[in-house]
């Protein structure tokens, strides 16, 4: 039998630093350490973030070909994320890949994050796989984007946000309630004990199938800033229910212009990638709405959704198939596009 490639995935665009070992389309290990440092600061300190992973590179690496039970030398190609990301943070793993590749001798293969959050549906889970074409809403701190996927490789954006992105409007919004960052899994978590209408915020009106969330932030804000004066204690008494109402606004506008791409382009498969989609609100919400609307709907395993090597493996792998590989002249990009 013909040995299924190995593939070691690096990812360190923002402020997790994975690496995961796939075989074939299984994942033998996929490990991520967190970067807690970022959490009294209310949002990713760049400087910080790259210092860390410096620190976690060679112990996450090393965590993960030994919870894959191979040797080094069986690893047949390196996957790294070339971008988009924290220019700096990226430096520590493409570094570190083209170092690997070189003292191995092995190809190395570059891989661009938003792409890779997409193919992350593609890892083996013994479950249905996605057929092409399908659309996927990718939704992350630093993007919210609808993508038409036509294959592993052709793929379009076809709307996108104008300001922020969704995770970026609950981490502000979080900020906001005096919850720490990343605040987009706090809120999930007090929500699940609020009442979602108990407080109405204005929703933004974009255009096709673009997004703005930068209102969302100014709308809670003054309707905090008119209550406190009455009642120095609302934001504690009423932190559930404010949950959420937020969480229910960022959810609805996502799924409105869901709708209305598959209203568009006629497509009936859909998928959601990135960190916002392990949000369990937006996952209930779009699992009634498929069953009512009749489409298809692929939701990936949570530890898929947020930043992982895993999805960067599995998008070299493809890559691996079809010989792509880039050389040691590839520098990081950090504004990469499709
Ligand atoms: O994909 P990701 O891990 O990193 C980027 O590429 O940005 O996404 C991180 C974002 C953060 O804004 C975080 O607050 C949000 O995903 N997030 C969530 C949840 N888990 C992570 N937002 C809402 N509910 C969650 N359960
Ligand atoms: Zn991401």
């Amino acid at each position: 039998m013909i040995k299924k490639p190995i593939i070691l995935g690096i990812e360190s665009s923002c402020d997790d630093t994975s690496a995961a070992i796939l075989q074939g389309k299984r994942i033998l290990s996929n490990i991520v350490a967190n970067q807690e440092i970022h959490q009294q600061y209310g949002g990713v300190v760049p400087e910080l973030a790259s210092r860390a992973h410096q620190q976690n590179i060679i112990p996450v690496v090393d965590t993960a070909i030994k919870h894959a039970k191979i040797k080094k030398e069986d690893i047949d190609a390196i996957a790294f994320t070339k971008g988009p990301g924290l220019l700096g943070s990226l430096l520590v793993g493409s570094s570190f890949a083209k170092s690997f590749a070189l003292g191995m001798n092995i190809p190395l293969i570059s891989v661009n994050h938003m792409q890779a959050h997409i193919l992350a549906h593609f890892i083996d889970s013994g479950k249905k796989m996605l057929e092409f074409p399908f659309l996927c809403l990718t939704v992350s701190g630093g993007h919210t984007q609808i993508v038409m996927v036509e294959s592993y490789i052709k793929m379009k954006v076809i709307g996108t946000t104008l300001d922020d992105a969704a995770g970026e409007a609950f981490d502000k919004s979080a900020k906001v309630l005096g919850l720490t960052y990343p605040g987009g899994p706090l809120i999930d978590k007090y929500a699940k004990n609020g009442n979602p209408d108990t407080f109405t915020f204005s929703k933004p009106r974009i255009k096709d199938l673009d997004f703005s969330f930068s209102g969302l932030k100014t709308s809670i804000l003054y309707k905090i800033q008119k209550e406190i004066v009455q009642d120095p204690n609302f934001i504690r008494e009423n932190l559930e229910d404010l949950c959420a109402s937020i969480q229910h606004t960022i959810v609805s506008i996502l799924i409105e212009k869901l709708q209305k791409a598959m209203q568009r382009t006629g497509i009936k498969q859909i998928a959601i990638a990135g960190g916002v989609s392990a949000n369990t609100y937006f996952r209930e919400q779009l699992g009634l709405l498929a069953k009512t609307e009749k489409f298809s709907l692929y939701i990936p395993k949570y530890e898929y959704c947020t930043d992982n090597a895993a999805m960067i493996a599995i998008a070299g792998y493809f890559k691996f198939l079809e010989k792509t590989f880039t050389t040691q002249r590839e520098s990081p990009s950090a504004r990469l596009s499709f």
